[in-house]
């Protein structure tokens, strides 16, 4: 069986981001055959605008964030919450993921969505607002992948999230939920 592909779209650029660190874990916790790529570069990505996204000539960080979402089998998106939604490194990402009209690179991709944050409520306005995001983007959210890791400060403050073994379960039943619905897509 040929190697599944999957890209992970994180929507904090710190560098102690625990979002980053859940990306991390489940590149590791990836099941056999199955690669966990964490996108660089988000950061790089000018503000969506028609006006620059011309054929041909559109911004290399935004065509690299095309050409990458093209090439993966899946997308896993980590989500934390921003004043209650998604943060709009995450949302531009969509954004130029979405278009040309009708033929943006995420068509048709199975996507999960991830969230955490330090709150209780577990990042989920942010969830809700990717999910509908990716959605209208023409993505194909596959809703037995979400997770939502809520009190991320106390969880995993002191460790990483690959030292928690229940975090390593959730992360890998979400990846193999993604690949399933990858492999149901093109069956
Ligand atoms: C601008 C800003 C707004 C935030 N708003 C929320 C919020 O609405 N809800 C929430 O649970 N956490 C909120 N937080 C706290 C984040 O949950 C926390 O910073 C979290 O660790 C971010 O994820 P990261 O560790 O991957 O960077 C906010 C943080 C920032 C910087």
């Amino acid at each position: 069986m040929s190697q599944t592909r999957i890209l992970a779209l994180v929507g904090s650029l710190r560098a102690g981001s625990i979002n980053r660190q859940l990306a991390e874990a489940a590149a590791q916790t990836a099941p056999e055959g199955v690669e966990v790529d964490i996108y660089d570069g988000l950061g790089n990505i000018p503000f969506y605008n028609e006006d620059i996204d011309v054929a041909g000539q559109v911004p290399a960080a935004a065509q690299a964030l095309r050409d990458a979402v093209a090439a993966a089998d899946a997308l896993v998106l980590f989500v934390p919450e921003y004043n209650g939604t998604i943060p709009a490194v995450l949302k531009n990402a969509v954004d130029w993921a979405s278009r040309p009209y009708g033929a943006g690179s995420i068509k048709g991709k199975p996507v999960a969505v991830i969230s955490a944050s330090i709150s209780q409520n577990a990042a989920k306005w942010a969830h809700g607002d990717t999910v509908k995001a990716v959605g209208v983007a023409g993505g194909s959210v596959v809703e037995s992948a979400h997770l939502h890791f809520g009190t991320i400060g106390q969880r995993f403050g002191e460790a990483h999230p690959r030292e928690d073994a229940e975090a390593l379960t959730q992360l890998a039943a979400a990846i193999t939920e993604l690949v399933a619905a990858r492999e149901s897509v093109n069956a």
